[in-house]
């Protein structure tokens, strides 16, 4: 099955950053349910390898903790804009969570990106990319504030590819917690 690892943002914010979005010409959206924060794209991963990465996952822990937007870029530029996101702060606690599933999907032989994380939501992405129109767009939404929101779990998902895009289905919820050391 096809894996990545996700925080999911509130309904309210979903709803709010799938507004935020422009009539960008050749923009493919990310449905406003599907909007997430990934922590680690897997790919293919066997379903024996799926069970050992879950156990590992849930070994994982940070407390909860509370994440604030932090304005909207685009990948891999300015002038050559291909993705389009919204920035999340880099909370010490999120980098922590990231660096720890990071280390727990390694540690089942799955290779990962050497690209330092950079905590984003995907809005969209650019079959052409229209640097006018996005530039126009990143300026109005730098002055744009979003009150944060509580991160309390994280996600593993199965994404499913169709005819009509990928559906993203939770296989696991692994709750945020402080690590309780027994005596
Ligand atoms: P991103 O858009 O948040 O950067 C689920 O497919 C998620 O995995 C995507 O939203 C994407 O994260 C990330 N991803 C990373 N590499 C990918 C790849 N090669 N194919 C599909 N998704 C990838």
């Amino acid at each position: 099955m096809r894996l990545f690892i996700a925080i999911e943002p509130p309904d309210d914010l979903k709803t709010a950053l799938a507004g935020l979005m422009v009539d960008v010409p050749g923009a493919r959206r990310v449905p406003t349910e599907q909007l997430h924060l990934t922590l680690a794209f897997l790919g293919e991963v066997e379903e024996n390898t799926a069970g050992e990465l879950i156990e590992r996952l849930a070994l994982v822990h940070t407390p909860p903790f509370q994440l604030g937007y932090s304005g909207t870029g685009c990948f891999p530029s300015r002038h050559r804009p291909r993705v389009l996101w919204a920035g999340l702060e880099p909370h010490p606690r999120l980098m922590r969570l990231a660096a720890g599933v990071h280390e727990a999907v390694l540690a089942c032989g799955i290779l990962q990106e050497e690209r330092p994380f950079s905590p984003h939501i995907t809005l969209a992405r650019l079959k052409i990319p229209a640097a006018r129109e996005i530039d126009a767009f990143l300026v109005m939404s730098q002055k744009l504030k979003f009150p944060p929101f509580p991160v309390r779990e994280f996600i593993l998902f199965q994404s499913r590819l169709t005819s009509y895009g990928a559906v993203h289905i939770p296989v696991r919820t692994f709750p945020l917690a402080v690590r309780v050391f027994a005596l």
